[in-house]
Order: structure tokens, then C-alpha cells, then sequence
């Protein structure tokens, strides 16, 4: 797996140093009172697992299928949400986590839906944000890294299904795309 990776661009020591202060932050940030976590499958699985374990308050996690990227590089401009039941949110502050904000698309569109459903307040937590113009109007509450406009794969982030599991961002060699 490796050898499809043409450079590390953060490391494993650098991306778990910047989780415990985004941690903190959140930590500060939130008034005590019900909390949901929602992550957005199945890109912000590695994230949300290492980013939550440092949050010392009681919360609830909640997971979200959506479809915007459909395993190639560009997205499709459609967020669809592919779960039968939505998670109940009425009432409670939300905290949304997505491993990129890319278009800004996903998270436009959930961050609507979760107020749509009552949610008091949503608050959004990206590991990755692109430095580029978002078609939708959206930027996030807690970003870990902002990045290039490049593909990016690893800590959850998937070319075709694949590289999820990398314990690093890193771009893929041309050759691997
Ligand atoms: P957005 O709706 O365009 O902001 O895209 C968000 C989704 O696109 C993310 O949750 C990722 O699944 C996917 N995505 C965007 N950029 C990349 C990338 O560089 N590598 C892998 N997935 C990406
Ligand atoms: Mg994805």
C-alpha cells in the first residue's frame, strides 16, 4: 500500500498533536447539555474514533450514510442520504464531523437537514479542508489541516474504497489513480 503513495503530506505524530487541541476547543466550546456527535460515513470514521476519545463529556454517537463523491475523484454536486431512519436530534446541540470539505456540498447539505429536524445547533469538524472556492456556502467550525487542492488519501480517506486505513494523509502516485 505503501508503494501507491507518491509523499506523506501530515504524519501520524502531527495529525494525533492536532487532535488533542481540537479536543480541547470542542471541549471549551460546548455548553454543558445533550450533546450528538454525527459522523459522516465512512470517511470520518478514523477522525471521529481518535478525535472522541479525547473528549472527556458524556455524548451520544450517531452515524450518517450520504453520497456525494461516488469512489472517483469528482463529486457528483448531489448530496443523497442513504439511511432508512434519521438520528433523532431535536433539541440537542450537534456536533458533525467529516473527514474533508471539499465543495462544501456534504456538509451544506447535512448541516440543513440537521437543522430541518430540530436540531438546536449544529456545529461542523472536518479533519481536512481544501483551499479553494466551495460551490456551497459553508466553512467549517474545527478544521485539523487546511490543505492544497490535491487528492488526498488516508486516515479515512478513500480513492475507490481503497487507502482508508493508511495511518497518514498521503497523495497517490499518478500511476495508482
Ligand atoms: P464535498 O461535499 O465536495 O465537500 O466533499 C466531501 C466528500 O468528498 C468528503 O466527505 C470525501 O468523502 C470526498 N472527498 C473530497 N475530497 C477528497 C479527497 O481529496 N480524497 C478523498 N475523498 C475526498
Ligand atoms: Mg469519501
Amino acid at each position: 500500500m505503501r508503494d501507491d503513495i507518491e509523499r506523506v503530506l501530515i504524519d501520524e505524530a502531527v495529525i494525533e498533536k492536532r487532535l488533542d487541541a481540537m479536543a480541547a476547543e470542542i471541549e471549551r466550546d460546548f455548553p454543558q447539555g445533550p450533546l450528538v456527535v454525527i459522523i459522516l460515513l465512512k470517511g470520518a470514521l478514523v477522525f471521529a474514533a481518535d478525535l472522541l476519545r479525547r473528549v472527556p463529556r458524556v455524548l451520544e454517537i450517531e452515524c450518517l450514510n450520504v453520497a456525494s463523491y461516488h469512489g472517483g475523484l469528482e463529486s457528483s454536486g448531489v448530496v443523497d442520504f442513504l439511511d432508512r431512519h434519521f438520528p433523532e436530534v431535536k433539541g440537542h446541540q450537534v456536533l458533525l464531523l467529516d473527514d474533508i470539505l471539499d465543495t462544501g456540498r456534504t456538509l451544506h447539505a447535512v448541516s440543513r437537514r440537521l437543522m430541518d429536524e430540530g436540531a438546536l445547533a449544529v456545529k461542523t469538524a472536518v479533519l481536512l479542508a481544501k483551499d479553494k472556492v466551495r460551490a456551497a456556502e459553508v466553512e467549517a467550525d474545527y478544521v485539523g489541516f487546511e490543505i492544497g487542492d490535491d487528492f488526498v488519501v488516508g486516515y479515512g480517506l478513500d480513492y475507490q474504497g481503497k487507502y482508508r486505513n493508511l495511518p497518514y494523509v498521503g497523495i497517490l502516485k499518478a500511476g495508482s489513480l
